[in-house]
């Protein structure tokens, strides 16, 4: 069978990688895909834009594609399964109404209350003046969030009143464009979090291995959020027992409020969630899809055919579907910037020693990487996301760091601290 994965970064890299670990896929398609997925094989870049529905549709059909991934979120709030959906071809991902609990968090929230899911309290505003009178009665520390999609950087976590004020100015100011309109304002939830990726089919969810993304860039969890960092899996604070609080108390009734609504949930719901001091699981977000950098850290780990565990979604036959296995084992994922991410980045410069951290037994997710004339470039922000496994997280750790010595750049950037909160055990 072929596949088509929709995105350019390391998550489709490690998508396309993992299907194509399949003895039914025999190639993949991606759209537009990176370097990384250009270089390996059986694997194919396809130039078309992510929003290009109609030109996606038409490639799939006339390649004989079996079914489509759809990595980032915005064709799924866009609407690109409808799109395939009405056209009979078979997709992987919600529906744009479905796609709302990432790119409406108003949306989400209401959900949320509906369902009795356990998460931030919160507020809706449109004009400045109630929202501003809303965070003075509320006081510091206090969260606040454009509604809608800003890549990652609409949420200020604000310290202090002066920083929350700062923060709503820029968002209902029209910072963020139209995403901006609506203002959500939340109780600041102390504790550590967890991104657990589940698969659905709309009526059965089940969790994949949970993962704790590393957001801030630098070590200790300083400076700017980014896109992520870093990330592992299995995430310790994650036990058997947390879990099964977060599959009756989060992803079924999720599922459950998305039916009652009317919407048949067919893809990965990711909770982002907060893990109180109490050891009580707490919503952050939702996402509408696999995380970028978590999936780079579980696959690896996955030892279930992928398209197959895709496919029973799809088709609705997840409750049938065999217990998903996992490696024994733990896995490190590292993500390499560029200089100057997440503001200006640099861009072009050589890459050199994929194949040598591979030796090592390494997997290398590229992400912001691009073939030029044969050469491996930097193209972006986050450029590789390296992985490596272990028998447990300290040794992933150092099979991680030791590999990630290969690799070189000009003005490579990476946290030297990923995974460390795993093995301090808090
Ligand atoms: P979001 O885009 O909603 O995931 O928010 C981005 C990041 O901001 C999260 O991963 C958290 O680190 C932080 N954050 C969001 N909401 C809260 C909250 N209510 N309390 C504490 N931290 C939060
Ligand atoms: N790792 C965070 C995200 O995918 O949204």
């Amino acid at each position: 069978m072929k596949v088509l994965v929709v995105g350019s970064g390391g998550r489709e890299h490690a998508l396309a990688w993992k299907l194509l670990q399949s003895p039914h896929i025999d190639r993949v398609f991606c759209i537009p895909g990176n370097g990384g997925t250009a270089t390996m094989p059986n694997c194919q870049n396809v130039s078309l834009s992510i929003d290009d529905f109609e030109g996606m549709l038409r490639f799939a059909q006339v390649q004989g594609v079996g079914f489509t991934i759809v990595g980032p979120e915005l064709p799924l709030a866009l609407g690109i399964v409808d799109y395939f959906k009405a056209a009979e071809a078979l997709i992987f991902g919600p529906t744009r109404e479905g796609a709302q609990i990432e790119a409406s968090k108003s949306w989400a929230k209401d959900l949320m209350q509906e369902a009795n899911i356990p998460t931030a309290a919160s507020a809706t505003f449109q004009d400045i003046a109630s929202a501003q009178a809303y965070v003075q009665a509320q006081g510091a520390p206090i969260v606040i969030k454009a509604d809608g999609l800003a890549s990652g950087k609409g949420v200020t976590v604000a310290m202090t009143l002066e920083e929350a004020m700062e923060s709503l100015e820029r968002i209902l100011t029209g910072q963020f464009g139209s995403a901006g309109e609506t203002v959500v304002i939340e109780e600041f939830m102390a504790g550590q979090e967890v991104s657990v990726l589940a698969v659905t089919d709309g009526k059965t969810i089940r969790p994949l291995s949970p993962a704790q993304d590393h957001k801030r860039l630098g070590d200790g969890d300083t400076g700017p959020n980014t896109g992520g960092m870093g990330a592992y899996a299995p995430a310790p604070i994650a036990t058997p027992e947390l879990m099964a609080k977060v599959q009756t108390q989060v992803l079924e009734p999720a599922i459950a409020a998305l039916r009652a609504r009317g919407i048949d949930y067919r893809g990965c719901l990711y909770a982002g969630l907060m893990i109180t001091p109490e050891g009580e699981p707490k919503v952050v977000e939702f996402n509408c899809r696999f995380g970028d950098p978590e999936t780079q850290a579980v696959l690896p780990l996955l030892d279930t055919n992928l398209d197959e565990l895709l496919m029973a979604c799809v088709q609705g036959k997840l409750a049938e579907f065999p217990e998903i296995k996992w490696k024994d084992q733990a896995s490190v994922c590292v993500v390499l910037a560029a200089g100057g991410y997440p503001d200006k980045v640099e861009t072009g410069h050589f890459v050199t020693g994929i194949g040598k951290a591979e030796d090592l037994g390494a997997y290398v997710f590229q992400s912001g990487t691009k073939l030029k004339n044969n050469a491996l470039v930097t193209n972006g922000g986050r450029v590789l996301g390296v992985t490596a496994l272990g028998d447990d997280i300290s040794h992933a750790i150092a099979n991680v760091y030791n590999a990630i010595e290969f690799i070189a750049y000009d003005n490579m950037y990476y946290r030297k601290d990923i995974a460390s909160k795993a093995v301090q055990g808090n």
